[in-house]
């Protein structure tokens, strides 16, 4: 792969912002929502095991509904494309078969080598969250970060604005989706589309106020 160029990619990081308000006349193109979808599941995740689901709501009384327990937000309503990434909790228990199904994917030589992997994910996970659902709604949330802001990125790349929302009542959230809370809890949401105001400067901390080196 051609190396990106540095300076168009501080472009396209400087073009995201949190988006307040979209304009409801733009939609996203589906092969441009395609895209942002792909790079939310190429996304890289801890033990690769994906921690994710995404669920695109566009009816509109839902959407209403998620305002309401989203401190009103308009983003929810005026976007084009509404994601919800949901943390998996429950799959991510030791010996879920969705743990299997995710360890079947690797190219094993022999029984022996899988067995090897099996107990590998078995005794880390069982360490790491000792299937404690706080403790595994933590780690799956981290991940779900990771794929939004994959998404916002990509959309920025094409010129696609966004929002990351964590202001609202996740578990009334969850209910209006119809979300099992022991399978899922709704990590974040992220609404796309076209801004209808003006970009707002952006305001953050000089990198000598950020960066400490050690040599
Ligand atoms: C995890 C997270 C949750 C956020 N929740 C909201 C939200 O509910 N509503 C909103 O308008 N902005 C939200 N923001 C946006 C931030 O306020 C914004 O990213 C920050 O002020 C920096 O501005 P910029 O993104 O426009 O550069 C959230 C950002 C993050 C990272």
């Amino acid at each position: 792969m051609e190396h990106l160029d540095s300076k168009n990619y501080l472009e396209i990081i400087n073009f995201r912002h949190a988006c307040k308000i979209f304009d409801e006349k733009k939609k996203i193109k589906s092969s441009d929502f395609q895209f942002i979808l792909e790079a939310g599941r190429l996304s890289p995740s801890s033990l690769g095991l994906e921690q994710w689901d995404f669920i695109v709501v566009q009816n509109p009384v839902m959407r209403e509904k998620i305002k309401e327990k989203s401190w009103g937000q308009t983003q929810i309503t005026t976007c084009s494309h509404l994601v919800v990434v949901l943390a998996k909790i429950s799959e991510l228990k030791s010996g879920s078969e969705y743990i299997d199904k995710m360890i079947d994917r690797f190219p094993f030589k022999s029984p022996e080598e899988r067995a090897a992997k099996e107990e590998f994910y078995k005794t880390k996970l069982a360490q790491k969250l000792q299937d404690n659902d706080e403790i595994i709604f933590q780690w799956a949330h981290e991940q779900c970060l990771f794929a939004a802001l994959n998404m916002m990125n990509a959309a920025a790349s094409i010129g696609v604005d966004s929002c990351p929302m964590e202001g609202f009542e996740r578990e009334e959230v969850g209910k209006i989706l119809g979300i099992d809370p022991l399978k899922h809890r709704v990590a974040i949401i992220v609404p796309f589309g076209y801004r209808l105001n003006e970009q707002p400067p952006k305001y953050r901390r000089d990198m000598s106020d950020v960066v400490k080196w050690i040599e």
